[in-house]
């Protein structure tokens, strides 16, 4: 098997905080592996130092086999992973489809330039999140918060990305919204993405992951499949006694 993303000794500080702990993992290629752990454990911090949004303060990150962390973030999509936010961060100017056409950029700014906009491929994601046609030309300030997490997995996607980083892509979603991720997620493991999401709803997230990593002030307490990481007694006192 391919490794598809792995991070080594990964650490960060926050000045006297240490968000992230000499943490280590990897993720073969077509994997989808859920990361939990209670607020303020540092899932988000990972994500955001894969993505060089942090540097971080020692450690090694890996896609594909090329360590990335000297990378700028643009550089890093171009190579195929991408995120989506936890709070999402539509440019709020911009309809739907504008939105998609930013992700949609950075492989094809020149042949934008030429063809403009590939209008076909917006409407086409637009559609995969369960947008309607006529929410294209929608501004953000329109949406709730399940179609605001709808167009952050739209733009995502839109990057083309070979590993997707999901940063609690259920919160504020409807039953049915949730179903409707889960099914494009579940869909897209059947083509061979990768995957590396975080969930604080576990009911949603199992269906989804091979397997779980949960941590816990920045380091990891449990590794396994998703029942053995839930059912741990230090993820289970880590959710409790939780910082937040
Ligand atoms: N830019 C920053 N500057 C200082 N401290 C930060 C910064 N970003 C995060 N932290 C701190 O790092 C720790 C980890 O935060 P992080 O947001 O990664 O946690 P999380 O697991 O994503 O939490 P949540 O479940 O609430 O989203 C927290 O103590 C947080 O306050
Ligand atoms: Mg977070």
């Amino acid at each position: 098997m391919t490794q598809a993303l792995s991070i080594t000794n990964l650490v960060k500080r926050f000045g006297g905080l240490t968000a992230t702990d000499d943490l280590s993992f990897a993720i073969e290629d077509g994997e989808s592996v859920g990361l939990i752990g209670p607020n303020g454990a540092g899932k988000t911090t990972v994500f955001s130092q894969i993505m060089g949004e942090h540097r971080q303060t020692s450690g090694n990150i890996h896609l594909y086999g090329e360590e990335i962390s000297s990378l700028t973030t643009a550089a890093r999509i171009r190579r195929g992973v991408s995120r989506t936010y936890q709070v999402p961060r539509p440019f709020s100017e911009m309809s739907v489809a504008e939105n998609i056409r930013v992700g949609l950029m950075p492989d094809n700014i020149w042949r934008m330039i030429v063809e403009g906009p590939n209008t076909e491929r917006e409407l086409e994601l637009a559609l995969s999140v369960g947008f309607a046609e006529s929410d294209l030309q929608r501004t953000p300030a329109e949406l709730s918060m399940g179609d605001l997490r709808k167009l952050e997995m739209a733009r995502t996607m839109a990057t083309g990305p070979k590993v997707m980083l999901l940063d609690e892509v259920f919160a504020g979603l409807t039953v049915g919204e949730i179903a409707q991720i889960g099914d494009l997620i579940q869909q897209m493991r059947g083509d061979g993405m990768t995957f590396l999401i975080v969930s604080h709803d576990l009911k949603a997230l199992e269906p989804l992951v091979d397997r779980a990593i949960a941590i816990n002030y920045g380091a990891m307490i449990a590794e396994g499949t998703f029942t053995e990481v839930i059912d741990n007694e230090a993820v289970r006192a880590s959710y409790l006694g939780g910082v937040a």
